[in-house]
Formats: C-alpha cells, sequence, structure tokens
C-alpha cells in the first residue's frame, strides 16, 4: 500500500536490500532491515562499510557468505518476527557451514550476548554504534568464533561514512542527523537501544545532502529520533553541552533545516521525527520561509490524556500539545499534521481513551501510526507499572482509533480536490504502468498519466478525482 511508504515502509520490513548492479565484490552479503527509517539509514552505513570490504549483495540468502538482519526492539512482536525469520536461515547454515549469521541494531543491543545463548544459529551480534567493528567481527567468526560488540558510544555519528543508497530510485534519500535518545519516555527502549542523544557534523550534513543532489537526488529525509532537539557545539553527547558559550554558538535544528534547504530551490526536504515538547516557533517559521521544505510535520502525541501523558513522561500536557498544533495551523496553514498513538497504557481508563478519541479529532490528523501498548523489558514503564489492560480492551481501543483515523484522513484526502498540486515523481505507480506515482508537499500520494516526464522532475497536477488515501489527476504543465 502506497500510504505505508510515509512513515515504515511495511513493503520494506524483511525485504533484501540491493546494492546498486554496479558493485562487484569476492563476497556475498544478505541483507535486511526491520523497524524505522533509521535503521534503514544505518543499513546503508553497514553497507557502505562492508564493500569497503569486498562485500557485494545478493537478494537470495541462500548463496550468501554473510546474512546481516538489522533489527528492532520497539515491540515485542518486532522482535518475534526476526525470532521467525531465524528459523528460515536455520536451514541455509545447515547446507553451508561457513554461512556467518549477524544480528544488527535495537534488537542487539538489548540482548546482548544472551543473543548467542538464546539462538543458536547466530555468529555475531553488533548494536547501532558499532558497525565499523564489522569487518573485524567478520573476521574473528571466520577464526572459529563468536563475536559481539554492543559497546554504545558518546561520539559515534557515522559522519565520515557516505552510505551507498540500497534499492535507491534515484530520487529520495535519508540523511542521518543526530543518534540516540535522551527523552526517556516510560514506554520505550530506544534510549536503551540506541544510546544517548548526540548530533552530528552540520558540515557533513550539508556536504551529503550537496552531493545527492549532484547525483540527481531531488528529495532528502533529515532522520533523527528528535530532530527538534538537534544540537551541535563540536560533537560528543548532548547532555555535555553545559556552558552558556557552547549553547550560543551551537547550530540548532532550525538553522540546520535553514542550511539544507538553501543547497537548491528544487531539493525537496523532509524530516522526521519531532517531539512536541522540543519542537519550536524558529522551525516553523524556516519552514514557512522555504518553499522547498516540505508542509508536513509528524509530531506524534501518544496520548490525549494529561494524567497518561505524564505517566509515559512525555513532558506534555493535552493543552500544551494542542498549543503546538495550534502554532503549526497559524504559521502553516497549509501544513499536514501526522500522529503516533499508543492505546492501552497501564492505568488507561475509558474516560483517558476518550480524550485520546477527541484530541484526534480536534487535531484533524491526515495520518496516524498506532499501536498497543507493549511492555519492553527495563523501561521506566516496566519498572514502575503493572501492564494492567487486559488484551481484548487494547484490541478495542485500538480498533475505534484505527476507525476514527480512517474516517479523518478520507475526509482530510477530499480537501485536496480541485487544486494544483506540486508533485515530485518517484516512481511508475503500483496501480498501472502508465501512471507515475509522487507525493504533494503534504505528503499525500498523487498519481496521473506519465506524459514525457521522468522520475526526479517535477509536475504541477490538477487533481479531480481521490481514493482513501491517494490523489489522482492530470498534469497542467
Ligand atoms: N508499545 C507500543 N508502541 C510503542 N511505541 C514506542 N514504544 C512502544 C511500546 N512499548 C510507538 C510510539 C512511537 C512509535 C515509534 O512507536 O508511538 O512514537
Ligand atoms: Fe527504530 Fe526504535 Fe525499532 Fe530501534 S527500536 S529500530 S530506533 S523503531
Amino acid at each position: 500500500m502506497e500510504e505505508a511508504e510515509k512513515i515504515i515502509d511495511e513493503n520494506r520490513q524483511g525485504e533484501a536490500l540491493m546494492l546498486p548492479t554496479n558493485v562487484t565484490g569476492n563476497k556475498k552479503m544478505y541483507l535486511e532491515s526491520y523497524g524505522c527509517q533509521m535503521n534503514f539509514a544505518d543499513s546503508e552505513i553497514v553497507a557502505s562499510i562492508l564493500t569497503e570490504g569486498g562485500f557485494t549483495t545478493t537478494k537470495d540468502f541462500n548463496e550468501a557468505d554473510v546474512i546481516f538482519v538489522n533489527t528492532c526492539a520497539i515491540r515485542d512482536n518486532a522482535e518475534q518476527r526476526v525470532r521467525t525469520r531465524l528459523t528460515d536461515f536455520r536451514k541455509a547454515k545447515k547446507k553451508n557451514p561457513d554461512l556467518i549469521i549477524g544480528v544488527l541494531g535495537c534488537m542487539a543491543e538489548r540482548l546482548k550476548d544472551k543473543f548467542l545463548d538464546e539462538e543458536k544459529i547466530v555468529d555475531i551480534v553488533v548494536g547501532p554504534d558499532a558497525y565499523r567493528d564489522l569487518p573485524n567481527l567478520i573476521f574473528k567468526v571466520e577464526g572459529g568464533q563468536k563475536a559481539v560488540n554492543v559497546i554504545l558510544s558518546k561520539e559515534e555519528t557515522y559522519a565520515d561514512i557516505t552510505p551507498v543508497r540500497l534499492d535507491t530510485n534515484g530520487v529520495n534519500a535519508f540523511i542521518s542527523i543526530m543518534r540516540g535518545c535522551d527523552n526517556m519516555c516510560s514506554f520505550c527502549v530506544v534510549p536503551f537501544t540506541r544510546g544517548r542523544e548526540r548530533s552530528r557534523d552540520p558540515e557533513s550534513i550539508v556536504a551529503e545532502a550537496k552531493d545527492l543532489f549532484a547525483k540527481g537526488y531531488r528529495e532528502i529525509t533529515l532522520l533523527g529520533q528528535n530532530v527538534d532537539s538537534y544540537i551541535y557545539a563540536g560533537g560528543g553527547l548532548k547532555k555535555e553541552i553545559l556552558t552558556e558559550e557552547q549553547r550560543t554558538s551551537a547550530t540548532t535544528f532550525a538553522q540546520l533545516l535553514e542550511m539544507v534547504a538553501q543547497i537548491n530551490p528544487d531539493l525537496r526536504i523532509r524530516y522526521s521525527t519531532s517531539n512536541p515538547r522540543d519542537m519550536t516557533d524558529d522551525v516553523l517559521h524556516v519552514m514557512a520561509k522555504y518553499e522547498n521544505i516540505c508542509k508536513n510535520i509528524h509530531l506524534p502525541v501518544q496520548s490525549g490524556s494529561s494524567r497518561i501523558l505524564e505517566a509515559m513522561n512525555r513532558g506534555y500536557t493535552r493543552e500544551f500539545y494542542q498549543e503546538r498544533i495550534l502554532a503549526i495551523r497559524k504559521i502553516l496553514p497549509d501544513c499536514g499534521i501526522s500522529s503516533d498513538i499508543i492505546t492501552g497504557f497501564c492505568t488507561e481508563t475509558e474516560e483517558d481513551h476518550q480524550q485520546t478519541l477527541s484530541l484526534m479529532e480536534w487535531a484533524d490528523y491526515d495520518f496516524s501510526f498506532m499501536f498497543a501498548y507493549s511492555e519492553r523489558p527495563n523501561t521506566l514503564a516496566e519498572r514502575k507499572f503493572d501492564d494492567d489492560i487486559p488484551e481484548e480492551i487494547k484490541k478495542r481501543r485500538i480498533a475505534e482509533v484505527i476507525a476514527l483515523q480512517q474516517k479523518l484522513s478520507e475526509r482530510k484526502t477530499k480537501t485536496h480536490l480541485n487544486r494544483i498540486h506540486r508533485v515530485l515523481i518517484e516512481r511508475t505507480s503500483k496501480r498501472s504502468d502508465e501512471m507515475w506515482s509522487g507525493r504533494n508537499s503534504q505528503n499525500i500520494v498523487v498519481v496521473f498519466p506519465k506524459g514525457n516526464f521522468k522520475p526526479g522532475e517535477y509536475a504541477d497536477v490538477f487533481v479531480d478525482k481521490c481514493t482513501a488515501t491517494t490523489l489522482i489527476g492530470r498534469v497542467i504543465s
């Protein structure tokens, strides 16, 4: 489904990630990735490190020398999916005992060397900050040992590594601008799996964006767990930026966004994810100033109840969040807004749930990612609260949340009818070979007859039809 491309691309979860065909090597890796965009961006760093070491990619894990699975730990089902996947690889390892199996990413970081005990076929366990060590770890395994590196770093941002783009359409690319998270939301495993927050040198981000533009890319998405918290004052941990002087001379997210927007008016900029407690009006004013910064903000609310937000340690109330939405609507009247919602968090009452529904309606979200609460080991919530909402109630509440969002999205899509939209062409539509598919500034998919256009070009499309989530039109320029 095209709408799933927005944040977590369901189509790409667990799919073989491929290098461009001109990259050759004497060894073959099979690489697949789960979870968020950040993980997919990390897989491009992994691929870059391994191509240096003589690897190319394969779509068939049966012919691989090494299988790497870049894992997610955000909810229990993300981990179960990886466990199931490992059983598929067991047969391949039986046929080829030299096959090396490595688990990377958040689940690797969470389980550390326990992974080796629990899953006997695993040879390598590597956390998100240790990818530079991969060639060395492979060497160790070739020598007959198991290898683990789950050290989290204060400095690592992979700033000097140019990611190789996997499965690229040559139009869209991700750039990670920071790593880790210091927010400590009580439900979330990320601070434990990705470590403390640190921002990447803005010069290296701008250089990477310029290089992508020169290679024909036309849209970049700046990635971080909490982009509004970006601050660069020479490197190292955010919490160690202490002096007034460091703060005043530091680069903020608003400044970084402006630097990237100025590269070229034909380069579109998106970013993800914002955090309500850190989102400043500065960022909104920069967005208003530059046509090429897309008018779409992903601002996860998680719950509409101030009491639950407090238990989640989100650092804002319902009213504070509403004030942020009003600021967006005022400064950026045409901005799309999307959200993440968790239902059935510890102690959530029917009244709390109703407040989530009423907030969704009030905020009039274009789109939401909606989840039932899944307790994660060692998080603040696991230590402090009982996971006390029965599964059936979680299921009923999430169904109500999903139904409401569907209604809001359909209504929102219709507001885009009978208007002209500037669309960046990305690929052939899944509906028809004769149609292009791209997105408007608000991140809604637009399809239209191909004509003489090519991917990477902009088209002004008059939209006169739509499905629930896709706009359909024809080019007028
Ligand atoms: N259970 C359910 N959903 C979660 N998320 C994060 N942790 C959990 C959890 N333990 C959701 C949040 C977050 C998104 C990436 O995943 O909504 O914004
Ligand atoms: Fe991404 Fe969070 Fe999953 Fe890690 S746990 S891959 S940061 S979604």
